[in-house]
């Protein structure tokens, strides 16, 4: 049973832990198909969402999700937040405590952020995305997602293509897939592997064509622009040749491979247009399977 206050990132988490999350989640999407979505699991409860960066899934998955289960929801962003003003994130965070939140979803630019917050308020704390470090709720819908598709991952291929050195959904997904025995590739030029990829328990390669072979899942990750302190690649056409998930590239995966995406996508780029919404594409799919994914995880760590 899911006993802690916090949800900051998969590589801390167990298999077990992520089973009842998915678990969870499965009851959970039963109540996004009925014709009233609207249950009473956090009746009483206040979340926060405190945005220092941009969002449109996450966010709003979250207080979409919130709202169905019957929870007072509270929204910060950057521009509205008092930081502005020079008061700390812990600061912010106790005073959040002071208004009765009950959970706090943050996203922060800075790696650590949520983890911080966590030790610092009596509030759960949900890691939305800290910096480059981790999304968990991200890679638990994408997990989801595979699964409701395939089944047990055991010994599914997972290629994930594009920004992987300043993606927090590649560690997240790495360290969940690892952890349900799936086996994972990473593919992009040497620029935007981590230095440290040969400790994380994956496959890496700078060719996209050859990691193709025998793949069940496609996934495309966006070259992280705001993260970069200088250019990564020569120019983005040459990139895009090389490192894009195209409808060509496809023909070589397996046959009936899911192409994914965690957005925001830049068609043209990681992914082509017709890559993003040919008919294996479950992209749409992994947003709603978020909201369930979050209803689990916010009365997951509720119910105390
Ligand atoms: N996938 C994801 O985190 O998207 P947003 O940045 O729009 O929340």
């Amino acid at each position: 049973m899911l006993k802690r206050k916090d949800l900051l990132g998969l590589k801390d988490i167990s298999a077990e832990e992520i089973a009842e999350i998915l678990e969870t989640a499965a009851q959970m999407k039963k109540i996004l198909d009925q014709n009233v979505k609207k249950t009473p699991h956090l009746q009483g409860k206040n979340v926060t969402t405190l945005f220092y960066e941009n969002s449109t899934r996450t966010r709003v998955s979250f207080e979409t999700a919130a709202k169905i289960l019957g929870a007072n929801t509270f929204s910060i962003s950057s521009s509205t937040s008092s930081t502005q003003k020079g008061e700390t994130l812990i600061d912010t965070g106790r005073n959040l405590d002071a208004l009765l939140t009950d959970v706090i979803v943050l996203r922060s630019a800075h790696s650590g952020a949520a983890r911080l917050l966590a030790k610092n308020v009596r509030a759960a704390v949900i890691n939305a995305g800290d910096g480059t470090n981790e999304h968990p709720t991200q890679a638990l819908l994408d997990i989801f997602t595979m699964q409701n598709r395939f089944g047990p991952l055991k010994g599914l291929k997972v290629v994930i293509a594009g920004d992987i050195r300043f993606s927090r959904v590649a560690r997240s997904n790495i360290w969940g897939l690892n952890k349900l025995g799936a086996s994972v590739t990473v593919v992009a030029p040497k620029t935007l592997l981590p230095a440290d990829v040969a400790g994380m328990g994956c496959a890496a390669s700078v060719d996209l064509d050859a990691s193709m072979a025998g793949a069940n899942v496609v996934m495309g990750l966006r070259v992280q622009n705001e993260r970069q302190t200088s250019p990564p690649f020569p120019s983005v056409n040459e990139y895009a040749k090389y490192f894009g998930i195209t409808a060509e590239r496809l023909n070589l995966a397996d046959p009936g491979a899911l192409v994914m995406h965690p957005g925001p996508v830049n068609r043209g780029v990681e992914l082509s247009g017709a890559a993003a919404d040919e008919p294996n594409s479950v992209i749409l799919e992994q947003v709603t399977n978020g909201v369930a994914v979050r209803m689990a995880v916010l009365f997951l760590l509720t119910r105390r």
